[in-house]
């Protein structure tokens, strides 16, 4: 069975270098093959991975709403075309969804785009889903049901305030969540005991498990200014070991 991961948190809290660092984490565990979806309107997980993006969805469902070539259907060309928008490396793929549709919803591109979806989902053992705050690409993807939902937020009390209430919105949203967990990225060390506390009690009242504390690393802002790519990084490296034993703690 497939197992959806998803990004959630606030803007700038850490979701594409979180997802960069699992995409890492994955390759080495060898638990492959996965897909990375990009769901970013801003798409950038691909320069943490130092990846080249050709077409992306945002721009395959505007082609779709103009004229096809002949004999093709819709559902046909819009399959074509997202098997073409996928970046396949080794041991995983990358698809980016791009600018999402303006005012008004072209439905049908998103159903053909949920029914494609569906059929790719079963060639990968994990999805991962880089989201933006707000949480409309899973439910277009037709993800209604997320195995692994991850909420970044920066060491603050109103960050973690924020990632309590992202957690509360994916009922009414109905999403079928099965595991929470609350990630606090850039913490200070030792981390403030009042900041503890507030981690605390945003994890005793909501769905969220604490998933781990990830400090402030001064590798990774090297890493990202260098332009070298997420999946380089040293075995060794602190932030690496820290990181992969919360993903070794969250996918157990
Ligand atoms: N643990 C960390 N230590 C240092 N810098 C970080 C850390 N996590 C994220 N950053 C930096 O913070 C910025 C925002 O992170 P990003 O992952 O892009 O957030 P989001 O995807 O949630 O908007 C990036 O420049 C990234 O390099
Ligand atoms: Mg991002």
């Amino acid at each position: 069975m497939t197992k959806i991961i998803a990004m959630a948190g606030k803007g700038g809290t850490g979701k594409t270098t979180t997802s960069a660092l699992l995409t890492r984490y994955l390759l080495k565990k060898k638990l492959t093959p996965f897909l990375l979806v990009d769901a970013d309107a801003n798409a950038n997980l691909n320069e943490l991975l130092n990846l080249d993006v050709g077409v992306t969805l945002g721009q395959i469902r505007k082609e779709l709403k103009g004229e096809l070539p002949p004999n093709v259907s819709r559902d046909q060309f819009m399959e074509l075309k997202i098997h073409q928008a996928l970046i396949e490396e080794t041991g995983f793929d990358l698809l980016v969804m791009g600018q999402p549709d303006g005012p008004g919803c072209y439905c049908a591109a998103n159903q053909y785009l949920a029914m494609t979806m569906d059929k790719l989902s079963d060639n990968y053992k994990y999805i991962i889903v880089d989201n933006e705050a707000g949480m409309e690409h899973l439910s277009r993807m037709n993800m209604r049901s997320i195995d692994y939902l991850l909420v970044t937020s920066d060491p603050s009390a109103r960050g973690i305030l924020t990632a309590k209430r992202i957690s509360d919105i994916t009922e009414p949203l109905g999403l079928e969540i099965k595991n929470q967990y609350l990630l606090i990225n850039r913490a200070p060390q030792p981390l403030p005991a009042a900041l503890q506390e507030k981690i605390d009690e945003a994890v005793a009242d909501s769905g969220m498990e604490l998933g781990g504390i990830i400090p402030s690393s001064d590798i990774l802002i090297n890493q990202e200014l260098s332009g070298e790519s997420y999946l380089n990084l040293a075995d060794s490296d602190d932030i690496v070991l820290t990181i992969n034993k919360i993903f070794d703690k969250i996918l157990s």
